[in-house]
């Protein structure tokens, strides 16, 4: 009986083999049948991305969109959506041109479509996968629902850097959790069996490749220059996580890296992307970013700019007609071989054969199913879901939070009016008069008559007219809820700072309002890791919301009052002062640690601790958890092997909550230097208040690898450190070791 089910077995394996590899076959097929029908400018047409004129993000808008389209000139827009405006689009192009092939439709949709969720790094202050997937999964939905098939997301750039504005668009500071977060929202965009061919499914766009977010002093922009093994240990899991997530299309960077800037990196596009990690789909460039090579200096002009980016691995040239204008010629002039075009046509082809484009080109036009999904119920559900979920309580001294219903509070500041700056950059298609204030939530929740309202002081600038007014309605209240931080437009791109303190004269209000005496709860609303520490020391509660979407409002008035605990997790740590800046949990040792004897010559501040004000991991509940020590299952972990490492987390406090429990490693003695502590495991757990849970997790070699002395990776036999607690500082520790081969 086995035998005839072995055989059974190998006969439908053997069939499904055959079955995806003439799948691929007929596809190869379908492409060149394509191809081959193509004249050298309709190849070119392909490798074109034009914005429309919805959203612009750089200084170039092409005239004459409509005729490049009929003509075959254009094959793929930007910044273009609704059903409506994409179905006039893609009628020229697929029954005015002359081979009538689809647009492929592009837009970022970075944290939501229609439905905003919570910016991605406050997303990712979840720690929630199956949240975070959602999120995307709706954003897919809506964004395909409104004629889009493409969008330029997940961002996955790892980043140390609070002073750069982009921070808000990605995962944090962590390789690994960005890794998992990637992989989760690249499910979400295409699905999660890859099927871009289900029209509620698009194209997802890992960018920024790569390295973008180690720009030299925090500007958008600036050179990147990190050590070879640094780029591949610490910023390159995620990219590499997204594609092996499945992602069909990668975004080049606007930096360079080791000198050459990505869009001409052909290591970084060919040798590594293509060659060693597998990667099939399409690369396109970053807005404009052949162009700029000139300014680099590694171009003296576009023409040269643009061979140097199609000899690279760019396959489509976005918005910086510099493929349209110089392609042609330099196969004409016997400068680039027809063969590169054809390669990079074939995968744009490719591509938009697997989105089923070929079959119905007008299958993310209907009207009837934009109006349905468009701000669906559970849509907006999910959103409020993920927004409670980021929301990362910093501080709550004598349980200030959760409030009491009834009680009377006085709101302050200009952000808790505000509905624009809920949505954050990247609002996509997100409408904020469809939406609600922090302060009319707070109202509809604790009754109008308990709630006092003055704006105080705008968040930037220095007026302090409204400080009086802000007073005398705080006076009135039992307790004071500020809400400050940055307005959206001082976080996401281009929006770069010197300073990461709370701008304008908003501290200076929370001074003031402080002399009253009255408990203060301070709601943040920022994009960025900002420097608290005078903040900390005046207010009793800080909850950190970030930009919290659509149902950010209500995100936080659940918050505030209790109707959901808090449970985020910082994924970027918090400096005392930007000084310390870059600080990250990864840190090296350093032969002088700061915990030597020795009072002076050691790596330290005269001015300043060493730890940040909030560490990575790091984010408090209304509840408590203790934890118990680590009990291991073994003290030796074999080459093949595998360690269960066993704590139980018990709910000590009066509410039910949950908790991120973070597993991190040490490697204590490598052939390089290795990190104090690298996060190698989390899990999100629930507890009822009194309630224990015991969280296993699992450490196997492949966890410990890294790029060697000699650049080889593996792992190394030696001692370790492990380490689980609820964020990257306050951890129970234990050792095991691997064993020589
Ligand atoms: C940004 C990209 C974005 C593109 C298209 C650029 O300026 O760097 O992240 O996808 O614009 O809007």
């Amino acid at each position: 009986m086995k035998k005839y089910i072995l055989i059974l077995l190998s006969i439908i394996l053997i069939f499904s083999c055959t079955k995806k590899i003439s799948t691929k076959v007929q596809l190869n097929q379908k492409v060149d049948s394509v191809l081959n029908l193509m004249t050298i400018d309709e190849k070119i047409g392909q490798m074109v991305l034009y914005a429309s004129d919805g959203d612009v993000t750089g200084s170039k808008i092409k005239s004459g969109l409509v005729e490049d389209i009929r003509n075959g000139n254009c094959g793929n827009i930007l910044n273009a959506y609704s059903v409506a405006y994409t179905r006039k689009l893609q009628k020229i192009a697929v029954e005015e041109s002359r081979l009538k092939i689809p647009l492929l439709f592009g837009y970022d949709v970075i944290h939501g479509h229609k439905t905003i969720f919570p910016i991605s790094l406050g997303e990712s202050a979840s720690w929630d996968m199956e949240a975070i997937e959602k999120g995307a999964r709706v954003a897919a939905i809506e964004a395909a629902a409104s004629g889009l098939n493409w969008t330029f997301a997940p961002m996955v750039d790892v980043s140390v850097e609070p002073r750069w504005g982009r921070v808000s668009e990605g995962a944090g500071e962590d390789p690994f959790l960005g890794a998992k977060i990637a992989a989760a929202r690249v499910r979400g965009f295409q699905g999660k069996d890859n099927n871009l061919a289900d029209s509620l499914t698009i194209l997802a766009c890992v960018k920024h490749f790569a390295a973008y977010g180690a720009p030299q002093a925090g500007r958008d922009y600036n050179t990147v220059d990190m050590s070879h093994r640094v780029f591949l240990d610490t910023y390159l899991p995620p990219y590499k996580a997204a594609i092996e997530a499945g992602a069909m299309s990668v975004m080049t960077s606007f930096n360079e890296l080791d000198g050459i800037p990505s869009t001409a990196n052909k290591y970084l596009l060919t040798d590594l992307l293509r060659s060693e990690m597998g990667f099939k789909g399409l690369v396109v460039t970053d807005y404009t970013s052949i162009n700029e090579m000139v300014n680099h200096g590694v171009a003296a002009n576009e023409a040269q700019a643009g061979l140097m980016a199609i000899k690279a691995g760019v396959d489509m040239d976005m918005q910086g007609e510099v493929y349209f204008k110089y392609l042609k010629k330099q196969v004409e002039d016997g400068m680039l071989d027809e063969k590169l075009i054809d390669d990079a046509v074939r995968r744009v082809l490719r591509v938009k054969f697997l989105l089923g484009l070929f079959d119905d080109p007008y299958r993310y036009c209907n009207e009837a199913r934009e109006k349905r999904l468009i701000y669906a119920p559970e849509h907006l559900e999910a959103a409020l879901d993920v927004a409670k979920k980021s929301m990362v309580l910093l501080k709550n001294d004598n349980q200030v939070l959760p409030l009491k219903k009834g009680e009377k509070i006085a709101v302050i500041g200009e952000l808790a009016a505000s509905t624009r700056d809920l949505l954050g950059s990247w609002k996509a298609a997100g409408d904020w008069d469809f939406m609600k204030s922090t302060l009319e939530e707070i109202k509809a929740f604790n009754g109008d008559k308990n709630v006092f309202f003055a704006e105080g002081c705008k968040t930037s600038g220095d007026d302090r007219s409204g400080f009086s007014l802000a007073l005398s309605t705080a006076r009135k209240a039992d307790k004071i809820v500020l809400v400050i931080g940055e307005n959206w437009e001082w976080s996401g791109e281009a929006a770069s700072r010197t300073s990461i303190q709370i701008p304008g004269v908003q501290t200076e209000l929370l001074e003031k309002l402080k002399a009253l005496n009255k408990p203060i709860v301070v709601v943040l609303m920022n994009g960025r890791p900002l420097d608290l520490s005078r903040e900390n020391q005046l207010a009793d509660a800080m909850l950190e919301t970030w930009y919290a979407g659509t149902m950010g409002g209500k995100a936080i008035t659940q918050v505030l009052y209790g109707e959901y605990n808090p449970s985020g997790k910082l994924t970027m740590t918090f400096p005392v002062n930007l000084g310390q800046v870059p600080i990250y949990y990864y840190a090296k040792n350093t032969g002088r640690p700061i915990y030597l004897e020795n009072p002076k010559y050691k790596s330290r501040y005269i001015d300043a601790p060493n730890d940040p004000l909030f560490p990575f991991g790091y984010g408090l509940s209304y509840t408590t958890f203790e934890y118990s020590d680590i009990q291991l299952s073994a003290n030796e972990l074999k080459p093949d092997g595998e360690l269960k490492a066993n704590v139980t987390v018990k709910n000590t406090g009066k509410y039910d909550g949950e908790e991120v429990v973070q597993m991190y490693v040490r490697d204590l003695v490598g052939s390089v230097t290795r990190p104090v502590k690298e996060l190698k495991g989390f899990e999100k757990i629930t507890l009822k208040a009194g309630e224990s849970k015991t969280v296993s997790f699992s450490i196997t070699p492949d966890m410990l690898a890294f790029h060697r002395l000699d650049m080889s990776y593996g792992t190394e036999p030696g001692d370790y450190k492990l380490f689980i607690g609820g964020n990257s500082r306050d951890v129970k520790e234990t050792t095991f070791t691997t064993p020589n081969p």
